[in-house]
Formats: C-alpha cells, structure tokens, sequence
C-alpha cells in the first residue's frame, strides 16, 4: 500500500497543480466569450430599436422614448437603456441606469477590454450604439446588460473542472495502482527467482526465457559479479594451493568424486622399440608429451594414443593396454591401431600438411585433400570407439588434445551424452580468413564445438576461434563470458597457458651444472671455457631454425670476438619426415650450418653444431645445463615448453633464454631477451646481449622466470581445467535437481 501511496501522491500533486492553473484560464476565456456574445446582443438590440427610437426621439417624447426602453427591458437580461443627446440635453434612461455611466465619457466602452463595469448592483456590460437621422448624429444608446449570469457560470466552470479533475485524478490512480501492484509482484518473483540462482548459472541461452524481460540486465550484471568472484575467489584459492601431483589428486578426489580421466592425444608418451632385439622404452620430443605426462602420473587414468612405435604391439595385453610408465607404473596407455593409409591421410596429410600449415603463420601453403578428410574422419572415429571401450561410466571426463581430433569432441559428445569433454588445441587458432581455407572449415567448428570446455593458451587465440565461428557458423557467440552456444548445448571457450612440471624431475637436473658443462664441451671437443648456446626443436619449419643460424652468422660478422668462442648446438629431432615440406627444411637446415661452419671455422670449433636426432629427455636437460644461452626463435608458437623447460633446468640461476615474441610463453616471460625472429640484426644484438650479460643479472632475470614457472606449472593448467569441469559438473546436476523438483 505504501508502495501505491508512493505512486499516487505525486500524481494528485501534479493533477493539482494543472487544474489550479487551467481554472483562471478557462475563467478568462468563457468570460471573453461572454463579453463577445453580449457586443452581438447589444447590436442586435440597437439595430432592432433603431427606427423605432428614430422615431420618438423626432417626436421629441421624452416619456414615448422611455416607454420604448421599457418595453425593450421586458428582456431580462437586459438591465437598463439610456440615452444621450448629440447635442446635449437631459439624459433619457431608464430607472435601473447604473449612475456610474455619464454621459460625457461614453468614449470608454468603445474598447473592447473595458466594456465590462463594476457597479453597485455587480458586473455590467456596457455597449454603445450610436443613432442617426438622415447621416446626422442623434446621440448615443447605451444598452447595459446583467452580467452576475456570468459570475455565476464561471463559478460552476471552475467546479466542474475542479470535480473533472477529481475523477480524472482517481481513475488515473487506480489504474496506476492495479499496475504496480501487478508489476511489484512479477518483480518480486523474478528478484527471488534470481536470488534462487535461476538464470544465473546456466549459459543465458540454455535457460528458459526470464519472464520479466526488465530483469534481463540485472541477470547479466548478477552473472557477471558472480563470475567476477568466483574468478576472485579461485584465483585466491590457486595462489594458495602449491600446485602438486597432490594438489590434483585432491581435486580429483573431492571435486570430481574419484572419476576417473581419459586423455586422447595422436602422440602416445612411451614408444616401444626393439634395439639389439632388447624391448626398449623411448619419450618422443613433444611438448603435448612432456605436459601431459606428469599430469597423468598424477591421475592414473588411461591414455588413448596411437601405437607408432615400432614394437608397440609386443608390449601390450589383449586390450591393447600398457601400464606405464614403465619403472613405475600409474596409469594405463591405450594404443590405437592406424594403418599405414590411415596414418598417411589422417596423420602426415590432413593433420600436418593441412591443419598445421593452416594454423601456424609461417608462409607454408596448407594442402587439403578429400581422401586425407576421409582417413581424418576415420581415424578419429577410431579413436572415439577406443573412448567409448575405455569409459567405465557414462559421464567420463574425456581431454581431447589438439588438432589431430577436431572431429572426436562430436563423435564422443554424440555417442557419450554425458560426458564432460575437454579439448585442448596446442597450437595457434588463425584468423577467421586464414581458417575459411580449408574447405571442410564448418565441419571441424562443428566437431569441436561437441566440447563442454574448449582450451588455447592465450586469448588471443580464444578471440580469433570466437570469430570465426561468428563468421562461419550459425552459433551464438557471447564475448562477454567467452561461450559459444551452437545446437542447444553451449562451450566454454577458455585460455589455459600450458606449462611443465614443477619441480622438474629430479633424476634431470641431477648431475650438477659444472659437469654437465664439461661433459658437454667435453663430447663436443670444444675449450671448457667455450661460450655454448642451444637450440632444442623438432624439425619443423615453424620453430625458426634457419633464421636463428642467420642469425649466429650475422653475430659472427658483427662481433669477430666470438668467432672460435662461441659454438650453438643444435638439437634438431627429426619430425614428419615423410612429408616433402619436411625433408626440404632438414636439407635447407643442414645446407646452411654447413656453410655457416665452412666459412667461420678454419680449424676452430664450428660455430654450429647440427644434430639431427632425437634426445631422451636426460640429454636434453644436460645440454639446457651446460649451455651459457638458450634460443627459441619460432616464426609461430601456441606456447613452445622447451623455453620454459631451460629455466626449469637452470637451479644454478644462470643462462640466458633468447625468445621469439611469436611464442605463446614470451607472454608469460617477458625476462626473457624477446626478438622478433625475422630480425636477423636484432637476434644477432640478442645473442651478444646474452653472451655478454652479467652473472647479477642473468640470476635476476632467471629467478623471476623461475618464480612465474614454479607457480603457474602444468598441475596448475590440469588443475584449473579440471576445476572448471567439476564446476560444470556440478551446475548441471543442479539444474537437472531443480528441473526433476
Ligand atoms: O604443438 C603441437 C604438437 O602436437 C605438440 O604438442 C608437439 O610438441 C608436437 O606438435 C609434436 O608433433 P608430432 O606429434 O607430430 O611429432
């Protein structure tokens, strides 16, 4: 009722304050009327006596002239007659003639303001008409009308618009009551409806429409403070936690009810091989690997992979499973069979001749062949029939990695409803224009989109797939919480910085610094006070290797010092040698080192030590050791861990990272020496920065680095990804509780 008072007061206020100014108004206005009508009456009466008066003033009758203007006043609104003579003389009036009307000052009732007189007997209207005899002027008639009619009626004017207002004022006010009483009461349902948490926490486009449309803002505000604290309250939480095998064992445990994960990737993290007949375990050089694995370590699980080793078969039981790994097995390793088409059109084709070009800006033009699509379609089918075989509810949490299975988040979402898929793409996600070159772009939106949750490393990536599902597909894309609703079903599209183990394994950073440098001069045949820098990459045409041997030429034509002083082993695993593109690259890259070393060397210790061969991880970190610089020059990177993986190993807090500004990780180490690597001046100026750095600042650039690693390390990227999950999860479930209530 207050609320209503609250409406209505204001309402009578302003009623009142109009109807107080329109009553003078209308009051002067019917009284102008007035006046006019009695100037009309007053003509016609003079007009009608005229002749007749004529008459009796020619007679010279005073009393024939007062009987004719008493005869005239049988009309009752007519109060009194008089007349005055042109030349003079006694006026002739009747008896009621006001005495405030002389005859000298007629002259005043000609205006037409002030024909309206005050008597003693109440208002007057005063005309005057003047009489004539053959164009002579007789004199004037003065005709005087009752005017208190007037009064009256102005009286009764005001009350009627006084009562107008009045009624107006009520059937305003009732209707506006009826109004906000109903209005209050949707309000009223909507905020607790709000408070209740509906429409809040489903993306806007899975929820049923909010009923009152007026509520829409305040949803999205509530949606959005929300959001804001759980990212408050999450962020204080992760700072919080040490992220460990541990720290993600807990969330599985408590958040994710022991559920058991399923990763997928093409990469499998053992490869078996026979050597000197011996079964033998090998790590292939990959940076999905070398994430990925520890976070397996952690939370057992099964990892579906496909078996490319050469003795994969030997090694696993009847369900195609081996446990690893293996000196210490902790979770299961499900290999995939591909056949040697398959491999060539899903793998080496499509994935590395198509896609990889595709999203990696290095000026490689991507090949797109229908028969490599088919071999796609039907290795990831494969893969899917291996999820679904290897799920042991129908709610599995599937990580899906990278651009070898864009397809399966569909295939897995259409054959496991249920199941919370996350897909993680490793490399960079190109514009919409660059994205609209394949010609199955619609296709691989539409399966990735089977993801509840779609990861990239930074958010510039997430933006460029948010365009080019705007561009390309029918799907609602809202930027405001990064989720792309396509079919119904919505997906998280979320940046999630990949990163490596921390602490690193111990059994790598064992041997100490000062060995691993001698050892790795030693083996080199290089002076133990030789300055060393590394490179460590697969083959591959993206990781910049010829522009980083430009640029040690370039150094070496700038800073002679260094000539004979300074050597950059290069650890190149061979990667994809099957496809043409690749096996031109090693050439160009052999072809190079070897003209760089024939024409610095000269008996010295080659400037570029060129290895093409694949390094189990122990090597690796002993060279990250050894080395005074490390240089990672990609043309185009989602993050590159071989960066992160040399501060990770440098505990002696020395030696300098050279980093491409294309990298994912030069977003996260900017104290890193950052260079573009098309700059060959610029990279040449860094190398000799580097080689030339004080220990004081290299420790200090190391330790921040260092610092950034050790916090944000890949249980932290699992962790953040499974967390998101569980809360998925568990809205769900909520939302399906309350719609079963
Ligand atoms: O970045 C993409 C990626 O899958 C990485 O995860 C990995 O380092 C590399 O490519 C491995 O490539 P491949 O499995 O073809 O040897």
């Amino acid at each position: 009722m207050r609320l209503s008072f609250r409406f209505i007061l204001p309402l009578v206020l302003v009623l009142a304050a109009i109807a107080y100014a329109v009553v003078p108004l209308v009051d002067r206005l019917t009284l102008r009327w007035f006046v006019h009508d009695m100037d009309m009456r007053s003509n016609l009466i003079a007009s009608a006596i005229h002749d007749s008066l004529q008459e009796s003033l020619r007679s010279g009758s005073r009393a024939k002239t007062l009987r004719l203007f008493n005869d005239v006043l049988q009309d009752e609104r007519l109060y009194a007659l008089g007349f005055c003579g042109a030349s003079g003389g006694a006026r002739i009036a009747t008896r009621t003639f006001p005495v405030e009307i002389g005859c000298e000052d007629l002259g005043r009732f000609a205006d037409s303001e002030r024909k309206l007189l005050q008597s003693g007997k109440g208002p007057l209207h005063v005309a005057v008409a003047g009489i004539e005899d053959n164009g002579a002027l007789l004199g004037s008639l003065i005709l005087v009308h009752d005017m208190s009619f007037v009064q009256r009626r102005s009286e009764e004017t005001k009350r009627y618009v006084f009562y107008f207002f009045i009624g107006l004022g009520a059937v305003v006010s009732l209707i506006t009551v009826v109004i906000a009483e109903l209005s209050w009461r949707g309000w009223v349902r909507g905020v607790r409806a709000l408070m209740r948490g509906e429409w809040l926490f489903r993306p806007a486009a899975e929820e049923p429409p909010l009923p009152m449309p007026e509520l829409h803002p305040i949803a999205g505000d509530l949606r959005t403070l929300i959001r804001d604290m759980e990212a408050e309250y999450r962020a204080r939480d992760e700072s919080q936690v040490t992220w460990s095998p541990d720290a993600l064992r807990a969330i599985l445990r408590n958040d994710l009810r022991g559920e058991d994960i399923l990763v997928v990737s093409n990469r499998e993290p053992y490869l078996h091989v026979r050597r000197d007949g011996r079964l033998e375990v090998s790590r292939p050089a990959s940076g999905l690997v070398t994430a990925l694995e520890p976070v397996m370590r952690a939370c057992s699980g099964t990892w579906i992979a496909h078996g490319s080793g050469a003795a994969d078969r030997e090694a696993v039981d009847a369900g195609d499973r081996v446990a690893v790994p293996p000196a210490k097995p902790a979770y299961n390793l499900r290999r995939v069979w591909l056949t040697p088409e398959e491999e060539a059109g899903y793998y080496f084709g499509f994935s590395n001749e198509g896609l990889w070009p595709l999203c990696h800006i290095a000026h490689v033009r991507p090949t797109f062949r229908s028969g490599d699509r088919k071999q796609y379609i039907e290795a990831n089918r494969k893969f899917a029939q291996a999820v679904v075989e290897e799920a042991r509810t129908p709610d599995p949490i599937v990580l899906v990695q990278d651009y070898h299975f864009a397809l399966l988040p569909r295939m897995i979402r259409n054959r496991l409803p249920e199941a919370t898929v996350i897909t993680f793409w490793h490399i960079p996600w190109p514009n919409p224009e660059a994205f609209a070159i394949c010609p199955w772009s619609g296709e691989l939106l539409d399966g990735l989109l089977g993801s509840s949750i779609l990861g990239f490393h930074t958010r510039f990536h997430c933006n460029n797939f948010l365009d080019t599902v705007d561009r390309l597909l029918e799907a609602r894309v809202d930027r405001e919480t990064f989720e792309v609703t396509y079919g119904g079903k919505s997906t998280a599209v979320k940046r999630y910085p990949i990163s490596i183990e921390w602490p690193p394994p111990e059994d790598l950073t064992r041997k100490p610094v000062e060995e691993c440098r001698a050892d790795v001069r030693g083996r080199n045949h290089l002076p133990p006070d030789h300055f060393v820098g590394i490179g460590v990459d697969r083959l591959d045409y993206t990781k910049g290797i010829v522009e980083r041997f430009l640029a040690i030429q370039r150094l070496l034509e700038m800073q002679p010092q260094w000539v004979g002083k300074f050597s950059f082993i290069q650890i190149a695993a061979p990667s994809r040698s099957a496809i043409e593109e690749y096996r031109e690259f090693e050439a160009r890259v052999r072809e190079l080192a070897g003209k760089i070393n024939a024409r610095f060397a000269n008996g010295d210790p080659p400037p570029i030590l060129l290895k093409v061969e694949h390094h189990e991880p122990p090597d690796v970190y002993e060279h990250f050791r050894a080395a005074d610089v490390c240089c990672v020059s990609s043309l185009h990177d989602g993050m590159n861990l071989v960066a992160k993986e040399f501060v990770a190993s440098r505990d002696d807090e020395r030696g300098v990272l050279i980093l491409s500004r294309f990298t994912g990780a030069s977003r996260e180490l900017p104290e890193a020496l950052i260079v573009n690597p098309y700059d060959i001046d610029q990279c040449a100026a860094a190398l000799h920065v580097a080689l030339t750095m004080p220990a004081t600042e290299q420790r200090d650039r190391m330790r921040i680095m260092r610092g950034l690693i050790r916090e944000f390390n890949v249980y932290r990227w699992a962790g953040r990804m499974l967390l998101d999950a569980a809360g998925m999860r568990k809205r769900g479930k909520l939302q399906d509780e309350r719609g079963a209530g």
